[in-house]
Formats: structure tokens, sequence, C-alpha cells
């Protein structure tokens, strides 16, 4: 077991369009669940989460799909009683909606059942995961055994966002957002016309897919951009003969030149953007350090290099089998 964490660490934040604050830095759970928790100095997900709360993260990213939202409540629950932090308004939490529920009446069903898992009276956020509508009697598993066709509905986000709404007007979710939505699909959104606006779209992000487009969509829409992956996910989303984002030349030099770990220089890099980053480990030292940003800066220079490393590699798909013939698959606009 790694040395206890201690060092609280303070993280800047940004404002939503509608008011909501939230640290550019917050921990993400995505798989925390199948990761191996017999490997060397891996955290359970319940203690990972609590030590991330411990550090000082105070914005934890879950997700109905993640099948990991008791352990989240669970995790908040237990650091409210153990005094880690005092009540659970000092805490962003963050989940989503599955595909399998994207019927207006079935997001707000959804939503209370993600809210009986966390045994939470509310949630900050609430985001539809991804713009596609699967059957609603389809699997959800993690790690589906079988990659038989995943089978479609035809339901439409633009209904899917109705339901969004009805979750902020019933009070469930301060704020209602999107994740995985190409520009196209977000003014799709904003043309509704909508009674809420989407205030976050969170994508995958980092130096190979540096999103510069949708960024730029983004900011003027006043939509704030999440980065999942921000490492680009090593363990879990990257596949054999895809190039490796810790392993990069340009990016580890910079690690030697700032005398910081190549996950930090990711980090800043998004935080400099203004992108929130939602970094995941199951290390207690790593999750103090993806956290530890705070003491210094990349130059322009730099950090115009960084974005210059952009492929447009995606390392993330959705629900492990191949859905890009959906009709409302996100990645076959550019941006
Ligand atoms: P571990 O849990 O062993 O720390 P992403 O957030 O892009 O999805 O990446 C998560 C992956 O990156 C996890 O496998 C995690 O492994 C690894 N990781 C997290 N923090 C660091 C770090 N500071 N240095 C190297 N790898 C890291």
């Amino acid at each position: 077991m790694e040395t206890p964490v201690v060092e609280v660490v303070d993280v800047p934040s940004v404002t939503l369009s509608d008011g909501l604050q939230v640290p550019l830095v917050g921990f993400g759970t995505s798989r925390v669940l199948d990761v191996d928790q017999n490997k060397q100095n891996h955290l359970s997900p319940y203690e990972a989460i609590k030590t991330a709360i411990k550090c000082g993260y105070r914005f934890i990213d879950t997700a109905a799909y993640y099948l990991n939202e008791q352990v989240v409540g669970q995790a908040v629950r237990d650091s409210i009683k153990e005094n880690i932090i005092q009540s659970r308004d000092q805490l962003i939490i963050c989940t989503k909606v599955w595909c399998t529920s994207h019927k207006r009446e079935s997001v707000l069903k959804a939503c209370r059942e993600s809210l009986a898992k966390m045994q939470l009276d509310y949630l900050d956020i609430y985001l539809i995961h991804w713009p596609m509508a699967y059957a609603e009697d389809e699997r959800m598993t993690s790690r589906p055994n079988d990659d038989s066709p995943l089978r479609y509905s035809d339901t439409h986000f633009t209904e899917t966002w109705r339901g969004m709404e009805d979750v902020k007007d019933a009070g469930l979710a301060k704020s209602i957002g999107v994740s995985n939505f190409n520009h196209k699909q977000i003014n799709e959104i904003l043309a509704m016309p909508c009674k809420h606006r989407p205030t976050i779209n969170q994508v995958e992000c980092h130096p190979y897919l540096s999103q510069a487009k949708l960024q730029a969509f983004c900011q003027k829409e006043n939509i704030y951009l999440h980065a999942h992956c921000p490492l680009g996910s090593p363990a879990s989303c990257a596949r054999p003969g895809q190039p490796k984002l810790l392993d990069d030349l340009v990016i580890n030099q910079m690690a030697q030149k700032y005398q910081k770990s190549v996950a930090q220089i990711l980090i800043r890099y998004l935080v400099q953007r203004k992108i929130g980053a939602l970094p995941k480990s199951m290390t207690a030292l790593r999750i103090q350090q993806n956290l530890n940003i705070g003491n210094f800066e990349l130059t322009q220079e730099d950090l115009a290099k960084l974005i210059a490393l952009d492929k447009n590699l995606r390392y993330c798909r959705n629900a492990d089998v191949d859905v890009s013939d959906h009709p409302l698959f996100p990645f076959h606009e550019e941006y």
C-alpha cells in the first residue's frame, strides 16, 4: 500500500452559463469497477473515490453505465460522516443517462434511479451520455460478454433533451448538459428552442484529440467543454496499435523540462485551455499528483506545441461494440 495521502490541494474553478461553479479538475470514475484490484497499489473503487475527496477533488464524475453509482454515493456519504468534507454541497456530482433511457419519460425515471443508487437528494450535473438511443430493453453492462449488435431506437436526442429539462424543473439536477455530441447535434438542441440550454459538453480531449474547433464552437455558445480520457486512457480504452499518449516524446521532454509528470503536463494543457479535466486513477499517489497542477504554468509556446500534436485520434468508443452505423453516431462529423 502506498503512503496515505494528506496534502489537500486547491483547484481553480469556472462558472457555467447557469451560475454553477465547477473545479477545472475532477475525478473520473468510468470503468473503475473493471480495474484489476490485485494490481499492486490499486485501491478499491470505494477507497479511490474517498482518497480523491481527501486530496481535495470536489468534482466526481460517474454515469449509470459505469455501474458504480452505488459506490460513489457510499464514498460521498461516508466522507461527510467521517468529516473529510462537511456537507454534500461541497461536492459537484455528475452522472449521465444511458442510451437505453432516451424517451422523455424514461429520462426522469433514470435520473431518480441514479439518485436512489447514490442515496442522494439531488445531482449537480446530469448529462445525456451519448446522442444515440438504444432499445429500452437492450443490455446495459459495462463489458458485454458477447459482441452481438445492439438494437437501436429511433428516439431523437431532442426528445431526450425535453426529459433533461424535466429533470432540472423537478429540482433533481442543478445543471444539465450533453456528452459526446458533435457541434451540429448541439445546434439541434439549441434550435428546438430549448427552455434550458446545455451547459456542458463532455468529450474525449487530450493533445492527440485537441477538439480545437469544437472548443471554439462551445465557447461561442457558452458551453463548457469537459474532457474525459485526458491521459489517453491507457488501460481501458486505448486499443492495441494506437500510439500511447503517455509515451509521447514531446510530452515526455516537456515533463522533464518542467520537472513534472507526463500526466501533470497533460492536465495542465487542458486547464490552461480552460477545458475541465477528469483524470482517473486507482493509485493514491497518482490521484494526488493529478490534482496537484497549480504550481506551474506552461509557456504559450509549449502550449502551442502540445496543441500541434493533434492527430484527431480517439481512444474512447461507446459500449464496447461498434455502433458507428447508428444514424446519430457523433463522430462522422469533423467536430
Ligand atoms: P492507474 O489507475 O494505475 O493510476 P484516463 O483518465 O485518460 O482514462 O486514464 C486513466 C489511466 O491512466 C488509468 O489506467 C491510470 O492508471 C493511468 N494514470 C492515472 N494517473 C496517472 C499518472 N499520474 N501517471 C501515469 N498513469 C496514470
